[in-house]
C-alpha cells in the first residue's frame, strides 16, 4: 500500500502522523511511504531522517494526497485538505466530527474511508488512541501551573515544592483518571502537597494503591470541593464524563474564595471545562485572570510538546496503521471490532452513531457495510 503523510496545516500544530521508526516498520512490511517535505520539522524530524527510514519525500501536499492509498495525519483535515481526498482513500487521524457538521458533510462527499483515532476502543472500554494525549496533558498541567504561580506570570509567587522551612504549595486535582493520575505523578515529584478528588470509588482505590501516602484522596462532594478550592494554590481540572460536557464543579462563588494569585489549569476545557469561569485559550495567549485567579485553559496542551506527543501517539497508532496497510481496510475492520469502532464515515455513509445523531444524518452500521 502507498501511505501518505502530509504536513499538518492547522494553526500551531507541530505534530506529524508518522515518525521514522513507524515508516521503517511499514516499509519493512512491504509498503511505500510518501512524506511531505518538512512534515516532521515541528517535532524535530528532518526529511533526511525519513529518507533514511525508507520514505520518499513529496514536494507538496497535492502529491501526497494524489498518490497515497492511505493518509495518516494527526489533526482533522482542514477544508483545503478535504478537497484533496478521493473515493476509496483511507484517512486515519483525529476527526472530532460530532461538533463539526461542515467537515462531516465534506468527508461524506469525498467517498473516503475515514477512521477516527478518538473512537477506536480497547477491550477494557478505554479509548487507547486518546490516552497518550491525556497522559501528556496531565503531566504538563503541574509544569504550566508552577510557571503560572510565578509572580511575573500573575501568580502568588509560590514555589510548588517549597523549601526547607517554607511549606510546599497545595495542589488539588479534580478527577483522578488518566490525566489526573499523571498530573499527580509530576506534582508529587515537584514536592507539592497533592490531593486528588474523584467520584469513582475504583479510581480512588487505584490512586491510593499507586501513590500510598504521597497524596490524599477525597471523594467528590460539593462540600469537599468547596473546602479544597479555598485551600488550593494550584487547582487542576481533569474530570470527564465520556461523551458529555464536563460538569462545572467549581462555581463562580467558589472562585471568589480562592487565594489571590492562585492558579487554575482546566485540562478538561476541550469538553467545556470543569470551572464555571473557564474559556478556551491558545498557546499564543494561554492565561487570563478573573477574581485574581489565573486561568490556564489551553485546549490542545499536547501541542506544546510536539515531539513527545508525536512519539507517544505513534506508539499507539502504529499497530492499527500496520493492520490497515497489511490487510486493507475491509479485512482489517472486519477482523477487529475495536478498530471498526473508529470508522466514522465510509464511502459516503456515516457509520458512527453519535456523529449521525449530532447532525441528524442517517446512521449505517459499519457491520452492515462490511457484510458482517
Ligand atoms: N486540554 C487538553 O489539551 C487535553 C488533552 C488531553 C485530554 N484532555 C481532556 O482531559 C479530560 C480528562 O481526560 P482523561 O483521559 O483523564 O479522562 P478519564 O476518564 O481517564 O478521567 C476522568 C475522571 O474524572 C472523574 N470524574 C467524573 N466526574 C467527576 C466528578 N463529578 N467529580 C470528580 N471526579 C469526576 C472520573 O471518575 C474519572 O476518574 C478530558 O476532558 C480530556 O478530553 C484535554
Amino acid at each position: 500500500m502507498r501511505i501518505g503523510v502530509p504536513k499538518e496545516i492547522k494553526n500551531h500544530e507541530y505534530r506529524v502522523g508518522l515518525i521514522p521508526s513507524s515508516v521503517q516498520e511499514l516499509v519493512h512490511h512491504g509498503h511505500q511511504v510518501l512524506v511531505e517535505t518538512g512534515a516532521g520539522l515541528g517535532a524535530g524530524i528532518n526529511d533526511a531522517d525519513y529518507v533514511a527510514a525508507g520514505a520518499s519525500i513529496a514536494q507538496g501536499a497535492d502529491q501526497v494526497f494524489a498518490e497515497a492509498d492511505m493518509i495518516v495525519k494527526v489533526k482533522e483535515p482542514l477544508a483545503a485538505e478535504r478537497k484533496k481526498l478521493r473515493k476509496g482513500q483511507i484517512l486515519f487521524t483525529y476527526l472530532h466530527l460530532a461538533p463539526d457538521a461542515v467537515q462531516t458533510q465534506d468527508l461524506i462527499d469525498s467517498g473516503a474511508i475515514c477512521i477516527a483515532y478518538e473512537t477506536v476502543t480497547a477491550a477494557n472500554g478505554s479509548l487507547p488512541l486518546l490516552t497518550p494525549m491525556s497522559e501528556v496533558a496531565g503531566r504538563l498541567a503541574p509544569q504550566v501551573g508552577a510557571h503560572s504561580l510565578e509572580k511575573a506570570q500573575g501568580g502568588r509567587g509560590v514555589l510548588l515544592g517549597g523549601v526547607p522551612g517554607v511549606p510546599a504549595a497545595e495542589v488539588v486535582i479534580l478527577g483522578g483518571g488518566v490525566s489526573g493520575s499523571h498530573a499527580a505523578t509530576i506534582a508529587v515529584g515537584m514536592g507539592a502537597k497533592v490531593t486528588v478528588v474523584d467520584r469513582s470509588a475504583d479510581a480512588l482505590k487505584r490512586l491510593s494503591a499507586q501513590f500510598g501516602t504521597a497524596i490524599s484522596t477525597v471523594f467528590s462532594t460539593r462540600a469537599a470541593i468547596e473546602e479544597l478550592v479555598r485551600r488550593a494554590d494550584l487547582l487542576i481540572g481533569t474530570v470527564l464524563i465520556p461523551g458529555a460536557a464536563a460538569p462545572k464543579l467549581v462555581t463562580r462563588d467558589m472562585l471568589k474564595t480562592m487565594k489571590p494569585g492562585s492558579v487554575i489549569v482546566d485540562v478538561a476545557i476541550d469538553q467545556g471545562g470543569c470551572v464555571e469561569t473557564s474559556h478556551a485559550t491558545t498557546h499564543a495567549d494561554p492565561t487570563y485572570v478573573i477574581d485574581d485567579v489565573v486561568h490556564y485553559c489551553v485546549a490542545n496542551m499536547p501541542g506544546a510538546v510536539a515531539r513527545t506527543s508525536t512519539f507517544a501517539l505513534n506508539n499507539v497508532t502504529l499497530p492499527f496503521a500496520l493492520a490497515l496497510a497489511d490487510k486493507g481496510w475491509k479485512q482489517a475492520l472486519a477482523q477487529d471490532a475495536h478498530l471498526r469502532n473508529g470508522l466514522n464515515v465510509c464511502e459516503g455513509k456515516v457509520t458512527c452513531e453519535p456523529v449521525a445523531q449530532a447532525h441528524s444524518l442517517e446512521y449505517v452500521k459499519a457491520e452492515s457495510l462490511l457484510g458482517l
